[in-house]
């Protein structure tokens, strides 16, 4: 693998932003890859259309090529440039592109040609979606092509919440990260697949994310993709029963009446509130408690800091990382499938 010096230029002045926006255009051009801030989690860009800059990406994530790629797009009138959009869902798509983009919601559509194999991983459809985060939109506009992005951490890995979430990542893999700060909402786009049926359309919801079932019921019969945990044959290929797993070994502990602490072992908690009367806090004498939202349990709060925490606990190289279940709705769908991934241990070392 090529190594490069990975530049992280800031963008909280404003000659400054536009300093590193015209350095992430300048690169793009050139069919280099740079990591750019989403309103979701940071993301590894090139330009969709270039297959030899797409194979970049593969390289630096050591990503599979069998997972293919969202495409982000600069506005919503783009959609026709990459998708054919089946005339039986278009109405439906048109409502709810209306909706929610610029936004954390992605896509399945019927692909056109132009949209290279590699970013699709030989599927017919592509996923795609227009990102709110207004720095990466001047880079999008500024390069006039599509963007493929996925999550700009290693395969497998926590997603990138920060610069230097991306830096401990991809350092000497890539030439630029562009650090625009926290990403606002924290976990990773919802994926959907639309379907005409009658006398609802079939929304399908092959990753769960910040546009939650209860927004989309309003668009269709929200249908959820079979779990995963055991089965690793799934609707979206990148999401791996053992997905978005810390290197130190998690447990989602369902009830803090199943934990035994082994004698010896040194365990981390992840907790959502920090609350004693959820019965997690005195299970044992823990290295570290982190907490999501501290004292209130609010879920997109928790959203923010979830990658952050997992994170900063995968850090302290305790022997496990027990994490509590959080409520089961809005966001919590969300965490809760990444939870449960992230404690199904890879068979290899
Ligand atoms: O919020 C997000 O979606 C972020 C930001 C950077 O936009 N991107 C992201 O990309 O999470 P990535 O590659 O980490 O996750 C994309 C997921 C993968 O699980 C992939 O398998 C699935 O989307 N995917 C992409 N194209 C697909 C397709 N045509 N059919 C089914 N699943 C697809
Ligand atoms: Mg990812």
């Amino acid at each position: 693998m090529s190594t490069y010096v990975t530049a992280v230029l800031p963008t909280d002045q404003p000659p400054l932003m536009h300093q590193a926006v015209d350095e992430a255009v300048r690169l793009l051009r050139e069919g280099e890859v740079v990591a750019l801030p989403t309103e979701t989690v940071y993301g590894l860009a090139a330009n969709a259309l270039d297959a030899s800059a797409v194979a970049k990406i593969f390289e630096a994530k050591e990503r599979p090529t069998f997972d293919p790629l969202i495409v982000h797009l600069a506005s919503k009138d783009q959609i026709d440039l990459v998708a054919d959009i089946p005339p039986e869902i278009a109405p439906a798509v048109k409502k709810m592109i209306e909706r929610f983009w610029p936004g954390p919601l992605t896509i399945l559509l019927p692909k056109k040609p132009v949209v290279p194999d590699l970013v699709t991983a030989g599927l017919p459809t592509v996923a795609v979606r227009v990102s709110s985060n207004p720095i990466f939109r001047r880079v999008i506009t500024g390069l006039g092509k599509p963007l493929a992005a996925p999550s700009a951490n290693r395969f497998g890995s926590i997603s990138p919440t920060s610069a230097s979430a991306v830096f401990a990542e991809l350092n000497e893999r890539i030439h630029l990260i562009v650090d625009a700060g926290a990403c606002m909402f924290g976990l990773e786009s919802t994926i959907i697949k639309i379907e005409p049926a009658t006398p609802k359309m079939l929304i399908t919801v092959v990753r769960p994310g910040p546009i939650t079932p209860e927004d989309l019921k309003a668009y269709g019969k929200v249908l959820h993709a079979k779990r995963t945990v055991v089965d690793e044959a799934t609707e979206a290929p990148g999401q791996l029963a053992s997905h978005y797993a810390p290197k130190t070994p998690l447990r989602l502990l369902e009830r803090p009446q199943d934990f035994i602490p082994e004698e010896g072992k040194r365990y981390a908690l992840m907790s959502y509130r920090g609350e004693e009367k959820d019965g997690y806090l005195n299970l044992c004498d823990w290295e570290e408690v982190m907490m999501l939202s501290p004292g209130n349990g609010k879920l997109p709060e928790a959203a923010v800091r979830f990658f952050h925490i997992l994170r900063r606990l995968d850090e302290l190289g305790v022997d496990e990382i027990i994490a509590e279940p959080l409520h089961e709705h809005g966001m919590g769908i969300a965490m809760m499938d990444k939870l449960r991934r992230a404690s199904v241990r890879r068979y290899s070392a």
